[in-house]
């Protein structure tokens, strides 16, 4: 049994477990803008293995187990949650389309919210009462998303600083295991990343408003993520 998404294949492999195949895909604009890029799927799954495998180390729970090259994740079997869990250090994207201000001015705080993966409605924002109302999550879990979200962000700023990167905001999904634990799941990558370095980007903004060739700058990251792991 197999779920392919817009840049991802999830395939079972029994045993509470899952690979994960990185495709070639780069989206924006829920899936209006499309193009296949040589290399994405291996950069962005290496990249992920590097930054979970930290992560893991660190004593956050990611179901993340193993990197098969060149493109695929051995991972473990999670419950998903169908939402998306942003956390911003600084103003980007769609914080500006919706409440104003300049790019890259700095948040007061870490800012969490969270928005449904329903590409239909262009993820809608929701908040704690949408998601236990509609029986997405119980108010506990959302609140152990955000605490754990919080944390990964303060760890994932601390990761990509040692490259000297700026982490502006990030993007998490989570599932639950058999034991009923809330783990991070899905990717880390300069697709659920805002990265700057002097004024240079180094995401997949490059991508969304036609700043060149991303893959130049995936490769940049990967490169980093290869210098700090080892
Ligand atoms: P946003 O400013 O467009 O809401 O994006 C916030 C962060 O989440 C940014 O790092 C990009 C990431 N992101 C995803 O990973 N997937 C998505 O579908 C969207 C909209 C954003
Ligand atoms: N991930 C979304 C898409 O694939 C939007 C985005 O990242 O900008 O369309």
């Amino acid at each position: 049994m197999s779920y392919e998404g817009k840049t991802k294949i999830v395939e079972d492999a029994g045993e509470g477990l899952v690979l994960i195949h990185f495709k070639d895909d780069i989206t924006a604009g829920d899936g209006e803008k499309h193009d296949v890029m040589e290399q994405k799927g291996a950069m962005c799954a290496e990249i992920t293995a590097r930054v979970m495998g930290w992560l893991n180390k660190k004593g956050v729970p990611t179901h993340f187990i193993e990197f098969i090259p060149p493109r695929t994740l051995k991972a473990k079997k999670l419950k998903m949650f169908p939402l998306e869990v942003v956390v911003r250090y600084k103003k980007a994207g769609s914080f500006i389309r919706r409440y104003g201000g300049k790019e890259g001015e700095e948040l007061s705080f870490p800012l969490v919210e969270f928005f449904i993966k329903d590409d239909e409605r262009h993820d809608p924002m929701v908040c704690t009462d949408h998601i236990v109302l509609m029986d997405i999550a119980t108010r506990e879990q959302v609140e152990r998303m955000a605490e754990l979200a919080a944390d990964i962000a303060m760890k994932l700023k601390e990761y990509f600083e040692m490259a000297g990167y700026d982490l502006w905001d990030m993007k998490f999904e989570f599932g639950v295991d058999e034991n009923g634990e809330i783990v991070l799941g899905d990717e880390i990558s300069p697709d659920t990343l805002r990265l700057r370095k002097s004024g240079e980007i180094f995401d997949k903004d490059v991508y969304r408003k036609d700043l060149g060739d991303p893959m130049e700058k995936y490769r940049e990251v990967l490169k980093a993520c290869r210098s700090i792991s080892s």
